[in-house]
C-alpha cells in the first residue's frame, strides 16, 4: 500500500466548513496498475469502524480475473455475501435495474455498516452507487472505474442515478433524470482494467480527458493540455506509466472542480470553478446523440454515435463558437480537432445525416442548463489565467454562430 511510481493517489476534499451538507465526505481515489488487488486493506484503512459484508456490483463487460482479484482482497477484510451482474446499457440503466439490486441487497441482509463495491464502467458506477445511497437511507459505496471514461468522470464527484423511460422510443429516455449525489468511500482505478476496452470506448474516455485538459489551468495542471496532446500523438497511452498519469491529472481536475461546486449549483465564476464547466462540448453532444442516423463516419447504416464521440463533436463546435465570439485564437479549434483525430474520435464529415442545424438547436433547448427559456452554452477561452471558459447565452446574435458551427459539421 505505500504509494511509488506505479501508484498515485488523488484526495478529494469535501464537506468543510461553509459547506451545504454536513460531514466530512473526503476520500481517496488510488490509480496503479494491479491496484485492485490491495482494495480490501485500502478500503478498512478507509473506514472508521468494522464493514459487516460486501456486495459487489459488477459489469459483465470486465474481464473476471479482474472481479476475482478484487473480490479475493475484499474478503480478507469482509465477508462478500453476494454479487449482482449488470450488462450495461442505457435502456437498462433504469428503475428496474435499481430494484433488482436493492433487492439482493435486502435478501442477503446487507447491514447499514456493510459496502456496495461498483467493478464497471459508468453504467453500473452510477447504478450501483444510487443503490448505495439509497439502500437503507445510504450506506458506503467503492467505485471501482474499470473504462477510461468512468476512471476520469463518473467515479469522482458522487453523482449516481437511473434514466426514466417515458414510453418506448429513444427519445423518451430522460438520461440521469432520477438520482442523488452519493459519494464514494473510496475509488480503486486500476489501469491494468484498460487493456481489455475496445478502441473506440477508450477514444471516447480521452475525449473527457481533453476536455479537462482545457479546464488544467484554472485547476492547478496548467500544462495538462500539451501533455495530453504529446502523449497522444507520441502514441503513449498504450503505456502503463502514461495511462497511470493521465488518469491521475484528469481526476485531479475533476476533484478540484467538484471540490468547488459540490452539488452543482454555482455558475463558473472568477478565481473558482463550477461543475457546469465540465459540461464543455456537452449541450451540442446530447443533442446530437439524440439525432437517429448519425454515426461517427457520416454513414447512416453504421453504428450510432457513442456518447464521447457527440462530446467530441461538441467540443469542436464549442472551440468555433468560442473563436467567432472572440473567446479563443483558431488555432484552439485545431489542437482539439487533433488532439480527437489522434484518437479516431470523430471531428466531423456528419454528411447528410445531419438534420438542419436548427433541428440540432432546438434539441439542444433540453439541456439543463437552460434559463428561463435561454440556452447557455459553456464555451473555452485560450486561459493561462482566469476562466478557461466562458458561460454565453445564445442571444439572437449568438444564435447565428451557434448554427454556423453546428453546419460546418456536417
Ligand atoms: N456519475 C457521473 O458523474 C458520470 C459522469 C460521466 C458519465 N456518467 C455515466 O457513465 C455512463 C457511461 O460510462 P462508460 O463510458 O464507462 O460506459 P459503460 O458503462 O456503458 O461501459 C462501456 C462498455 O465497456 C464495457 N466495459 C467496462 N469495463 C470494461 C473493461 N475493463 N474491459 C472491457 N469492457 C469493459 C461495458 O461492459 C460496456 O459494454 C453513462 O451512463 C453516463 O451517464 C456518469
Amino acid at each position: 500500500m505505500t504509494p511509488d511510481a506505479h501508484q498515485r493517489v488523488v484526495r478529494v476534499n469535501l464537506g468543510h466548513e461553509g459547506s451545504a451538507a454536513a460531514g466530512d465526505r473526503s476520500y481517496d481515489v488510488v490509480i496503479g496498475a494491479g491496484v485492485l488487488g490491495e482494495i480490501g486493506p485500502r478500503l478498512k484503512a478507509a473506514t472508521d469502524r468494522a464493514i459487516t459484508g460486501a456486495m459487489l456490483v459488477i459489469d459483465t463487460g470486465v474481464p473476471r480475473t479482474f472481479v476475482e482479484r478484487a473480490r479475493g482482497s475484499i474478503a480478507s477484510v469482509c465477508p462478500v455475501i453476494g454479487e449482482v451482474a449488470i450488462t450495461p446499457s442505457e435502456k437498462g440503466k433504469s428503475l428496474a435495474t435499481l430494484d433488482v439490486i436493492l433487492q439482493t441487497m435486502t435478501r442477503a441482509r446487507l447491514e447499514r455498516s456493510g459496502v456496495v463495491v461498483c467493478i464497471g464502467g459508468g453504467i453500473v458506477g452510477d447504478v450501483g452507487g444510487f443503490a448505495a445511497g439509497v439502500y437503507r437511507r445510504g450506506i458506503g459505496v467503492v467505485q471501482c472505474p474499470t473504462t477510461l471514461l468512468s476512471m476520469v468522470d463518473a467515479s469522482v464527484g458522487g453523482k449516481t442515478g437511473v434514466n426514466l423511460s417515458l414510453g418506448t422510443r429513444d427519445t423518451d429516455l430522460k438520461k440521469n433524470m432520477v438520482g442523488v449525489f452519493h459519494q464514494p468511500r473510496l475509488v480503486v482505478a486500476d489501469v491494468h482494467t484498460l487493456d481489455s476496452l475496445d478502441t473506440r470506448t477508450f477514444a471516447c474516455g480521452v475525449a473527457e480527458c481533453l476536455k479537462h485538459g482545457l479546464l488544467g489551468a484554472q485547476c492547478g495542471d496548467p500544462g495538462l493540455w500539451s501533455w495530453t496532446l504529446s502523449a497522444i500523438s507520441d502514441g503513449m497511452l498504450g503505456e502503463d506509466a502514461a495511462l497511470i498519469e493521465l488518469v491521475a491529472r484528469n481526476i485531479a481536475i475533476k476533484a478540484r472542480v467538484v471540490e468547488c461546486d459540490e452539488f452543482e449549483d454555482k455558475p463558473p465564476a472568477a478565481g473558482d470553478i463550477g461543475r457546469l464547466a465540465l459540461n464543455l462540448g456537452h449541450t451540442f453532444g446530447h443533442a446530437l446523440e439524440t439525432i437517429p442516423g448519425l454515426s461517427p463516419d457520416g454513414n447512416p447504416s453504421h453504428a450510432p454515435l457513442e456518447h464521447g464521440e457527440a462530446v467530441a463533436l461538441g467540443m469542436v463546435a464549442a472551440a468555433r463558437c468560442a473563436h467567432a465570439l472572440g473567446l479563443c485564437d483558431a488555432g484552439l479549434a485545431s489542437e482539439i480537432i487533433a488532439g480527437l483525430r489522434g484518437v479516431g474520435l470523430p471531428t466531423g464529415g456528419l454528411g447528410a445525416a445531419l438534420p438542419p442545424a436548427e433541428r440540432v438547436l432546438d434539441a439542444m433547448m433540453d439541456d439543463k442548463k437552460v434559463l428561463d427559456g435561454s440556452l447557455r452554452l459553456i464555451l473555452p477561452k485560450r486561459a493561462r489565467a482566469g476562466d478557461p471558459v466562458r458561460v454565453v447565452t445564445v442571444d439572437e446574435p449568438a444564435r447565428n454562430t451557434v448554427i454556423g458551427a453546428i453546419e460546418m459539421l456536417r
